[in-house]
């Protein structure tokens, strides 16, 4: 990194959005809050910029970004949707969907990574879309996250990664749905999940007829297998402490956790609400009632359990059905696919 500069944290007014803008148009980076986690924005035209973005994370230069839209006339100069691709969009934007294209030309190197695909996206934040509107630049973003850490929820997230890396936080408060967009290959006749979401296997499913999803989405790749998109092959997520997640049915994985927590001495429980009481009076940190209210606090506990100190996570396994695939995939990569099946 260069010399430290101060990093401010701003209430989304418009004359943040105004500074937000000019930033981006200058060349320098901008958090900003989405529907799914913060993101660290730059100008996606401006490889310096964009090349920045890898310097501040510590992100593999083979790791290729997203490029941020707020209307459907950007797309035409970025890439070439195909008809599915195009239906997707229309169904699902702005949302938590992001679409792999064909990049034209004048989409810099170094933003996909060299591939001949970029990853679109129109989010529906209003602060993301207003940000992305008055800066009038199409916006690469990553999560606002150091690479291998859980993605930001919060502007106080992208805080404790970000602080004297990047000039600005725009802070629009915890984000709705708490994990990043579906990715999503529309090139072929069938659609393919290369990373789950919001916008689900189902919903697509129902839209264009069928949806694949890629199989490494649930499982570690092997030894020298290609990785369809190149994050699925690095660390991620990772809190400090050691995360171990349990599957099965309730009282079986609750035996299993009760058992391993009395084996440590810091350990904390990560059940859904209406498991809380198998466990007693162990030391819990709530995932909430729903798979969607998994997906939103599965970050923020990660970080909150680094923050309390304890070095052993044991966390119970969700459905891996619609979002809750979503809130597998990322909890599989946490616990580095330490994942035990406890019925039998
Ligand atoms: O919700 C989100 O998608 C957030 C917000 C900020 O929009 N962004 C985000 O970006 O999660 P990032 O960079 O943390 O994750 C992007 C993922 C990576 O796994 C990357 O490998 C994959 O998308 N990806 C991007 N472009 C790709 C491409 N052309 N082909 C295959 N995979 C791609
Ligand atoms: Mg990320």
């Amino acid at each position: 990194m260069e010399k430290e500069i101060k990093t401010r944290v701003l209430q989304p007014t418009a004359e943040a959005l105004r500074e937000a803008a000019e930033l981006l148009k200058r060349g320098e980076l901008v958090a900003f809050p989405t529907e799914t986690v913060y993101g660290l924005g730059a100008d996606a035209l401006n490889a310096d910029a964009v090349r920045s973005i890898f310097a501040a994370k510590n992100r593999p230069a083979d790791n290729p970004l997203i490029v941020h839209i707020w209307d459907k006339s950007q797309l035409d100069a970025l890439c070439e949707p195909t008809e599915t691709a195009l239906k997707l969009m229309d169904a699902f934007w702005p949302g938590p969907l992001t679409v792999l294209c064909r990049r034209k030309p004048t989409v810099p190197d170094v933003v996909t990574a060299g591939l001949d695909t970029v990853g679109m996206r129109m989010p529906s934040h209003p602060v993301a879309r207003e940000m992305l509107r008055v800066s009038g630049v199409p916006v690469a973003a990553p999560s606002a996250n150091l690479s291998t850490r859980p993605s930001p929820t919060t502007a106080a997230h992208v805080l404790e990664d970000m602080d004297g890396r990047i000039p600005l936080i725009l802070d629009g408060g915890a984000c709705d749905f708490g994990v990043e967009s579906t990715v999503l290959d529309a090139s072929g006749p069938v659609p393919v999940i290369l990373r789950p979401g919001a916008v689900t296997r189902e919903m697509v499913a129902e839209l264009v007829g069928a949806c694949e999803v890629a199989d490494s989405v649930m499982r570690p790749l092997k030894e020298g297998e290609t990785a369809p998109s190149p994050g699925m092959k690095h660390k991620h997520y990772a809190p400090k402490g050691r995360l171990t997640i349990y599957r099965g049915r309730a009282e079986a994985v609750a035996k299993a956790i009760c058992e391993a927590y009395d084996r440590e001495e810091n350990a904390v429980i990560l059940p859904l609400d209406d498991h809380a009481a198998l466990y007693g009076d162990r030391r819990t940190l709530p995932m909430g009632r729903t798979l969607l209210d998994a997906a939103h606090h599965l970050f923020a506990s990660l970080r909150e359990a680094d923050h309390l100190g304890y070095t052993r996570l044991l966390a119970e396994a969700v459905s891996e059905e619609e979002v809750g695939l979503a809130v597998m995939n990322r909890m599989a990569r946490a616990a580095a696919f330490d994942v035990e099946d406890v019925d039998n």
